[in-house]
């Protein structure tokens, strides 16, 4: 069904690689397109509760957007190829009701380095690299770089590393915040996997609350302490807070069901 990426469910976590490795996983107008229609599964699908986005191969996580589409970009189509990926892609996985990680198992770089900022949270592999080097083209990141890479690392050194187009190591990432967890890259999806059944284990719609105000953080942070208080009590209206609080009573582990 898809021609430029594979997809593969595992304990209810939807694989998804990026299987370009021979142009380092750069993201062209297929890849982008095949990406939402991925994105879309996640969310819709009842036996997916969350999803790893990474690269096929041992060297890149994604390169950045692919270059060779590049020269032929006037004004208006550089905005409408920035704005579609942004909605199909990058936002689509940020809103995302289910948890969606990056392993980042290389270069992330550009468009690559987006994709996995837009991503709930990040591990990375002792190899992966990190970079916007779009200043380098005469550019500007288009897929979110300017304004996720300032929540993450702070307004300094993103302003330096946008400014010089320089790359950082993961041990660099992982101190700034950049990514969660450094591992051999023989362990990173194992990692991610590890990480995300301990999510599984939770309240589907307690995880969909905090993903939400999450975002309502960092974009409405004036609403964010309201809309904590309505959700905080709307949860008191479903079962699993019900089984929850009983089971945590009764000295058991909670089965949760989603209601
Ligand atoms: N878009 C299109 N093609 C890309 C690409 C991108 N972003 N990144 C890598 N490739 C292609 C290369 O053109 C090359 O293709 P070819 O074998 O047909 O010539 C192939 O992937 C391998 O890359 P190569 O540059 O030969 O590997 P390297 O090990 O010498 O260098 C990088 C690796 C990541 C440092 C280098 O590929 C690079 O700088 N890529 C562009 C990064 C970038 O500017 N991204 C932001 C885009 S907005």
């Amino acid at each position: 069904m898809y021609q430029q990426i594979l997809t593969e469910v595992q304990q209810g976590t939807m694989v998804i690689t990026i299987n370009r490795p021979d142009k380092l996983n750069a993201l062209n107008k297929e890849v982008i397109q095949e990406l939402s229609q991925a994105l879309d599964e996640v969310l819709h699908r009842n036996d997916v509760q969350s999803a790893v986005i990474t690269g096929a191969g041992a060297k890149a996580f994604v390169a950045g957007a692919d270059i060779s589409e590049f020269p032929h970009l006037d004004a208006a189509a550089g905005r409408q190829l920035a704005a579609f990926g942004q909605e199909a892609v990058f936002s689509k996985i940020e809103n995302a009701s289910k948890p969606i990680v990056a392993a980042i198992n290389g270069f992330a770089l550009g468009g690559g380095c987006e994709l996995a900022m837009a991503c709930h949270f990040r591990l990375a592999a002792a190899n992966a690299r990190f970079g916007q080097p779009e200043v380098n083209l005469g550019l500007i990141p288009g897929y979110g770089g300017t304004q996720r890479l300032v929540q993450l690392v702070g307004k300094g050194k993103a302003t330096e590393l946008l400014l010089t187009g320089q790359m950082i190591g993961a041990d660099e990432a992982l101190q700034l915040g950049l990514v969660n967890y450094v591992t051999a890259p023989e362990e990173l999806l194992h990692k991610t996997m590890e990480l995300l059944q301990t999510i599984h284990s939770k309240a589907p719609l307690a995880v969909k609350a905090i993903l939400d105000l999450v975002n309502t953080a960092t974009y409405q942070p004036a609403s964010g302490l309201a809309a904590e208080v309505a959700a905080f009590g709307q949860l008191f209206d479903t079962a699993d807070v019900k089984e929850g609080t009983a089971a945590f009573l009764e000295k058991r582990k909670p089965t949760f069901t989603g209601r």
